[in-house]
């Protein structure tokens, strides 16, 4: 599929099923050399189930799993308003941690989930992504480990929705403009 419409919109392909899969596979690979401990792979739902899923099975070490799910996007634009909607529950105190980000747009997201881990006390957390947005990127939070960075357009597939739509889209797909 070249292009695909979602609701109101058309969206072109932009990144293969191949490419996503060598990337996950570098940034699982690049995760194993940095943990030095079973590590809590937090995955941000609903986006990063995708990612998080082909992450865990490229990762080839012992590791735990949780799942974090905070809303923040409406249309096509983050609101700034983070909800938290389901919170972490494996016990995260002295662990490495490592967040599992479908994508850093403004970072608002992140920021919310930093500090809701930071309060467990873990021994870090450092935050592993298949996409970010450097352009649009407002915090100072250094993002560790990056698969793609892209520029400042929507983007959909893989996890990825416009309004609940595309997720289960292999592929990703970039806004036609
Ligand atoms: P932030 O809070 O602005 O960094 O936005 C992060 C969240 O917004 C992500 O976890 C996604 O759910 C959503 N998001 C940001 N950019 C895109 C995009 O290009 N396509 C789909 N969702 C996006
Ligand atoms: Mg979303």
């Amino acid at each position: 599929m070249k292009e695909v419409v979602l609701h109101d919109k058309t969206f072109v392909k932009y990144i293969s099923s191949e490419q996503i899969k060598k990337e996950v596979k570098r940034l699982a690979e690049e995760v194993e050399k940095d943990v030095s401990d079973i590590p809590v792979f937090v995955i941000t739902l609903k986006g990063g189930f995708m990612f998080g899923s082909d992450f865990a099975k490229a990762f080839k070490k012992p590791a735990l799993f949780d799942f974090i799910r905070v809303k923040s996007y409406i249309n096509t634009e983050s609101t700034g308003d983070v909800e938290v909607i389901l919170n972490v529950t494996e016990n995260i105190k002295d662990k490495e941690v490592y967040i599992l980000e479908d994508i850093v747009d403004t970072g608002n997201t992140l920021e919310k989930i930093m500090a809701l881990l930071q309060s467990h006390q873990p021994k870090f957390i450092k935050i592993v992504t298949l996409f970010y947005k450097p352009e649009a990127y407002k915090k100072n939070i250094p993002v560790d480990f990056v698969g793609f960075e892209i520029p400042k357009k929507f983007i959909v597939g893989y996890g990825l929705d416009y309004n609940e739509l595309g997720r289960n889209l292999k592929e990703v797909y970039q806004l036609k403009i």
